[in-house]
């Protein structure tokens, strides 16, 4: 199924540097829609399970802990071929390999600390809103 719409999150690295701001205009900018928006912080549980796909990857310890200790943005953003086109303007998830302009290259520290989330396909971005958002009559 096909629904035009993706999730992202605004992970604690960019909220913590001020970037909420300057993130949102370039996702606007480029087009999206925001359909839902809330500033929230997840617990370890929610990580763990957010993340449950790469829980036999080395660093995934690091990842939970990297989720939850801060607030992040949760969205569920649309436009056509959304998917696809925010992870272009998001950029490759190692800041050193992310083309110039995109959020990675621009807000992003490092592999680990890449200041954004975008879901890799039309079905994780129906689970990954509903995770976020669920009880939503918009989702
Ligand atoms: P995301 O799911 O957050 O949009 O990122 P992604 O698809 O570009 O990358 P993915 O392979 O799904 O990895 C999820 C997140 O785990 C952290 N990571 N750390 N230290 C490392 O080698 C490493 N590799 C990945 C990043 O926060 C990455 O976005
Ligand atoms: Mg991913």
């Amino acid at each position: 199924m096909v629904t035009n719409r993706t999730f992202t999150m605004l992970k604690p690295d960019a909220v913590e540097k001020g970037h909420i701001g300057a993130i949102l205009d370039k996702i606007t900018a480029s087009g999206f829609r925001i359909v839902a928006m809330k500033l929230t912080q997840m617990t370890t549980a929610d990580a763990k399970e957010f993340y449950a796909i790469h829980k036999e990857r080395p660093f995934y310890g690091e990842l939970v802990e990297y989720m939850t200790r801060g607030p992040i943005v949760a969205a569920i953003l649309e436009k056509n071929n959304a998917v696809e086109d925010f992870r272009t303007i998001i950029g490759a998830t190692n800041p050193e390999e992310a083309a110039e302009g995109t959020i990675r290259k621009l807000y992003a520290t490092s592999i680990g600390e890449n200041a954004i989330h975008g879901s890799d396909s039309d079905e994780n971005a129906a689970i990954e809103g509903a995770f976020h958002f669920a009880g939503r009559e918009m989702f």
